[in-house]
């Protein structure tokens, strides 16, 4: 498997509640490198962009309305195979049935407020990254 980049979100929730020194601790701890972050809050515009396959879906206005309510932190992770190793390492997108041990299972307080985002694929880490970070703010 090759070096891959992928996008996390702490989300608002995690990032209230104080838990973004766990959660990057526990990605360096499994040999993932921290290549970008900053702490900023999504707009609306951002959040139709990054979330635009979820537009017109019932939860899409709660879930911009979550995700603009408070600071969240960015970043981009780099590592051998780091797309699907991130997207187990946060578990399924309900903690209810997240694996225990996962970042979902200890830190999310629902399937909406969920602690964490990650990109599911290739196509969506290369286009995720550059809505969030330039070419110069990143350090691979
Ligand atoms: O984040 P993930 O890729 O695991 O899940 P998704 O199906 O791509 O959904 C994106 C985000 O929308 C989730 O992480 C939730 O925050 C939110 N969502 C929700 O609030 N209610 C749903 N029924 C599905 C998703
Ligand atoms: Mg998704």
């Amino acid at each position: 498997m090759a070096q891959e980049a992928t996008l996390v979100l702490i989300k608002p929730d995690a990032t209230a509640a104080h838990h973004i020194g766990d959660i990057i601790k526990r990605y360096e701890s499994e040999s993932l490198t921290v290549i970008a972050v900053r702490m900023m809050k999504m707009t609306r515009e951002l959040a139709s962009k990054h979330y635009a396959e979820h537009i017109g879906r019932p939860y899409y206005e709660d879930l911009v309305g979550f995700m603009t309510s408070g600071p969240l932190v960015a970043m981009v992770l780099q590592g051998e195979d780091a797309i699907a190793r991130v997207r187990a390492i946060n578990g399924k997108t309900n903690p209810a049935e997240a694996d225990e041990g996962t970042i979902r299972k200890l830190y999310a307080f629902s399937g909406s407020r969920n602690a964490v985002h990650a990109s599911d694929s290739p196509a969506s880490s290369a286009r995720e990254i550059p809505l969030f970070f330039s070419a110069a703010e990143i350090f691979d």
